[in-house]
């Protein structure tokens, strides 16, 4: 017997108490593991509580039959392959049973080498099917979502994370709340070759000092009142992984000490244990503090600021990257507007300018949220400003009245906003600004602004 097929879960279903025997101990020899039922109901009842691999069952039987108990399978657990015994009268129905999905199916009398060699052939495309579809989660769960940014800064950054993914330098990743750095870690983790590992990501800056200590290293039974059992660490988790420390620098620094050691040493010792376990993970950092300022006042380990500090990351904030605004917006759309069943085919021409003018202290989680809400509000058509929250729209209401601007300079400012939107497109600009193309140029000069394409 074949490495694979050992172990093989069989269900035997048959009303006839011999036939059931035979099988039984034919296929216990070939070395599978065997229960039987002697009708569909107590096939039902078995399959409801424990996993096969293959069901063998005849189509007569009194009470439900083989054809229905497929079908039943089917709808309860569609990888289970079925194989159904039939005389030669109900061929017609094995063919339609086939139909709806059963593996195979035998006639009688059979030759049991055959039956074996269909169960074994029938539990080998089982294996496969179930392989695949552990792949396909472990694939999905690797493969990050999609990354935007079409931004100079954005490029760059996407040029250190092709950089430093496949080796396994710790990396400091620092930008504003919002700007994408849990992201970028797990863009991190997939594009290494610690992908199939898992990412264990730990927000220190969410727990108290106790707690954040059992939280990475974990705790053997009884070391502190509550812990009930032995607990592994999200250090001990991440082995074989990537380590995602998220706000490193809320660390207390009596974790920082215990931590910088871990990292070292890549061995960590549970709270109320003294055995050492062997940890090997990738250490990805995120913060949105400025950490050096952080050693300066005491409350950041030189140390640990130098372990953590080797390639950094910076992750500028959406109102420095503004070419980024709209196609995040769009690529936030698309993605939410299926989920919420819209039939939004984007954003007018205001909202776009006012999109554009916010200066997003909260950064691209912001931007996310009002596009959100946007499509809670706006079923089809194009999302206007009225759509947007009342925070964003509010910042474009005119100039505050401190700042008083020149004519030209709102001119240029409007100008270059529109050119924005419209892609730089000469045409188009031209259109929403109810000018001429010529007048656009000479305008376009004047102000030093970029000229784009010319055409469609
Ligand atoms: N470049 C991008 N492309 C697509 N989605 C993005 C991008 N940057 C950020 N996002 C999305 O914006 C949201 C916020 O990102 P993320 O959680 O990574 O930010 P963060 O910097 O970790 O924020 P915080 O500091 O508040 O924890 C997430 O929904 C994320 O998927
Ligand atoms: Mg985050």
């Amino acid at each position: 017997m074949k490495e694979w097929q050992k172990g093989g879960k069989l269900l035997i279903v048959d009303d006839e108490m011999h036939v059931r025997e035979s099988l039984s101990s034919w296929f216990i020899e070939d070395g599978y593991e065997v229960e039987t039922a002697k009708d569909a109901n107590e096939a039902l009842n078995l399959l409801s509580k424990k996993p096969f691999d293959i069901v063998i069952t005849d189509i007569k039987m009194p009470g439900m039959d083989g054809v229905e108990l497929q079908r039943r399978i089917k709808e309860v657990s569609p990888s289970v392959a079925v194989v159904l015994i039939t005389a030669y009268a109900s061929v017609q129905t094995a063919v339609q049973a086939l139909k709806e999905g059963a593996y195979d199916y035998i006639t009688k009398p059979f030759d049991p080498e055959q039956l074996s060699r269909v169960v074994e052939k029938a539990l080998s495309q089982k294996k496969l099917k179930d392989e695949n579809i552990v792949l396909k989660e472990r694939i999905s769960q690797a493969l990050p979502q999609l990354v935007v940014g079409k931004s100079p800064q954005m490029q760059k950054v996407f040029e250190l994370v092709e950089a430093v993914a496949p080796t396994d330098t710790t990396v400091l990743i620092n930008g504003e709340s919002g700007t994408g750095k849990e992201l970028i870690a797990r863009l991190i983790h997939a594009k290494s070759e610690r992908c199939f590992g898992p990412l264990i990501a730990v927000n220190c800056g969410a727990l108290p000092e106790g707690v954040l200590e059992s939280e990475l290293f974990g705790h053997e039974k009884g070391s502190f009142t509550g812990a009930i059992g032995r607990r592994k660490g999200k250090l001990e988790l991440a082995d074989s992984g990537t380590l995602f420390l998220d706000e490193i620098g809320e660390i207390p620094l009596k974790v920082q000490v215990e931590l910088l050691r871990a990292i070292e040493d890549k061995k960590i010792v549970r709270v109320g244990g003294s055995e050492e376990i062997k940890v090997d993970f990738r250490v990805v950092c995120a913060t949105n503090k400025d950490l050096l300022q952080l050693v300066k006042q005491g409350v950041f380990r030189e140390d640990l600021y130098y372990r953590i500090n080797v390639f950094v990351i910076n992750l500028p904030p959406l109102r420095e990257r503004k070419e980024d605004i709209l196609i995040l917006a769009e690529s936030f759309l698309e993605k939410l507007r299926e989920n919420m069943g819209r039939k939004v085919s984007g954003f007018s021409d205001e909202a776009k300018a006012i999109l554009l003018n916010y200066d997003w202290p909260g950064n691209v989680r912001e931007l996310y949220n009002a596009v959100e809400r946007a499509l809670v509000l706006c079923k089809e058509g194009k999302i206007k400003p009225e759509y947007l929250p009342i925070r964003i729209g509010k910042e474009n209401q005119g100039l505050s009245p401190l700042e008083i601007f020149s004519l030209d300079e709102i001119e240029k400012k409007h100008i270059e906003n529109v050119l924005k939107i419209c892609n730089h497109n000469i045409t188009k600009a031209s259109k929403l600004l109810n000018i001429d193309r010529v007048t656009l140029y000479n305008k376009i000069k004047k102000y030093n602004l970029s000229k784009g394409n010319d055409e469609d």
